[in-house]
């Protein structure tokens, strides 16, 4: 059975995938602008928390389900608990992540097209302003025809990587580009710590405004952790069912939340002394990277043209890249569901799943501009699906892991799997501490946090 469906040929590829899913552009994309929004280094220290305190029991749990049953989440759930209605969670996570996957692939688009866009020198004007470029912006976004058409190229690009295979597809393509991922946003950092004016963007980073801070600031702050790490839709578990069997789930945990968080504060440094330097305001939303950025690009042309569309380039690429190897883990989870539970080909399960996000992600594109009236409970197709996906499915999926793996799983398997037979000597150490974040602590942190924002 394994052999059949793959698995990951080391432990560093296993890593590079795993944080290659984490990586991507919640990190880059949304992290600074909501750093932005939610009060600089208040949000980041919250952020922090949840990411210790709560992604990493979850991140446990969901890989401790995976490895033990080498199953995607439905085959996983009524394997550990035969004829429950546990099982049902599986169908939560094949269709949260092929949701998350449809709006995401619209976003993919538009990171294409900027990507174009830089390789054609379109950042070196200074003469058009910040309105220019969010104009230039908006019209791109609410037309038809490019946007679609790039949609399309970005879930084509996925479905070739995906119905590779785990080895071929996969792991070859993820310890590839997630180290180039580094180099390059770190390359970028250092061009954006060096323009003049890059302190108070530094200082933003690294002072914690705590008005800031509301109920509504947490929750965003734990959930944007919960999607920066691929929790709570069986991505993770889905990735864990191909480790091989003497794999180490803590370390492997560590290195992607470390992978993860770093990723991300190198963008927020990345990002955030370029908007102050060019003084712009850093609560600027969504459009941070492609109304504000495209701006920053070109003042800064003004005096190094070549550098500054460098950067761009390197920029775009790193978001597309991060992108793509996001995506393909959200679209291995549907495929894996359909292989392992259905007995598909890997080929037919890709091009099923092809066809619904697609369609899905269509009616995303077009919620921009013709079906922009189209409302579900008072948000646009795109906004309905981000926030539905983000701010509750992930969080829900979350709990009823940690509930799973901290309550209905008995202790003796949890700890076999966490400490590999009791070989892992050093986790066997900890295990105590990691159970009971797993069965209390998350818990109860999440459920409360999500009902005060409810009633407050
Ligand atoms: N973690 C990814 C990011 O930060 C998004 C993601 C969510 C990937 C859910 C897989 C599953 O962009």
């Amino acid at each position: 059975m394994a052999a059949q469906r793959g698995n990951f040929g080391s432990r560093f590829t296993a890593i590079m995938a795993m944080a290659g899913s984490a990586i991507g552009l919640g990190n880059i994309w949304r992290f600074p602008y909501m750093v932005g929004q939610n009060g600089g280094a208040a949000f980041i220290i919250v952020y922090l928390l949840s990411a210790v305190m709560l992604c990493i029991p979850i991140f446990l749990a969901e890989s401790i389900i995976g490895k033990r049953t080498q199953l995607s989440t439905f085959g996983a759930m009524e394997k550990l608990s035969p004829g429950t209605r546990w099982k049902w969670m599986g169908f939560l996570t094949v269709f949260t992540p092929l949701i998350i996957l449809s709006f995401y692939s619209v976003v993919g688009g538009w990171s294409i097209e900027y990507l174009f866009k830089s390789l054609g020198f379109a950042f070196t004007d200074p003469a058009v302003s910040r309105e220019g470029h969010s104009a230039i912006f908006g019209a791109f976004i609410t037309s038809v025809r490019k946007p679609l058409i790039l949609h399309t190229v970005f879930l084509a690009l996925n479905a070739v990587i995906v119905m590779a295979g785990v080895q071929k597809g996969i792991e070859k393509f993820t310890k590839i580009t997630t180290p180039v991922l580094f180099v390059l946003v770190v390359l970028i950092m250092v061009y954006s710590l060096t323009l003049p004016g890059a302190a108070a963007g530094i200082e933003y980073m690294i002072k914690p405004d705590f008005s800031k801070l509301t109920s509504s600031a947490m929750l965003s702050a734990m959930g944007q952790s919960f999607f920066s790490l691929s929790l709570g839709v069986g991505c993770i578990l889905t990735y864990a069912s191909y480790l091989r069997r003497d794999e180490n789930l803590l370390s492997t945990g560590l290195c992607t939340a470390v992978f993860d968080l770093g990723f991300a504060i190198i963008a927020g440094f990345a990002i955030m002394p370029a908007v102050f330097a060019a003084g712009i305001e850093p609560g600027a939303g969504p459009g941070l990277i492609f109304e504000t950025l495209p701006f920053i690009f070109s003042t800064m042309g003004a005096s190094a043209p070549m550098l500054s569309n460098i950067v761009a380039i390197l920029f775009f690429t790193t978001i597309l890249f991060a992108a793509l190897t996001s995506s393909v883990s959200m679209l291995e989870t549907g495929v894996a569901y359909l292989v392992d539970e259905k007995k598909m080909s890997r080929l037919k399960a890709t091009s099923i799943i092809f066809v619904g996000c697609w369609i899905l992600g269509v009616f995303c594109s077009l919620s921009f501009g013709p079906i922009s009236d189209f409302h579900i409970l008072g948000s646009t197709v795109f906004d309905f699906c981000d926030h539905m996906t983000s701010d509750f499915l992930m969080t829900f999926g979350s709990l009823l892991f940690v509930l799973f793996v901290g309550w209905k799983m008995d202790r003796e398997s949890v700890y076999d799997e966490f400490t590999n037979g009791g070989t892992l000597r050093g986790n066997g150490r900890i295990f105590g501490v990691v159970y009971f974040f797993i069965r209390y602590i998350a818990p109860v942190v999440i459920v409360t946090i999500f009902v005060t924002n409810l009633i407050l």
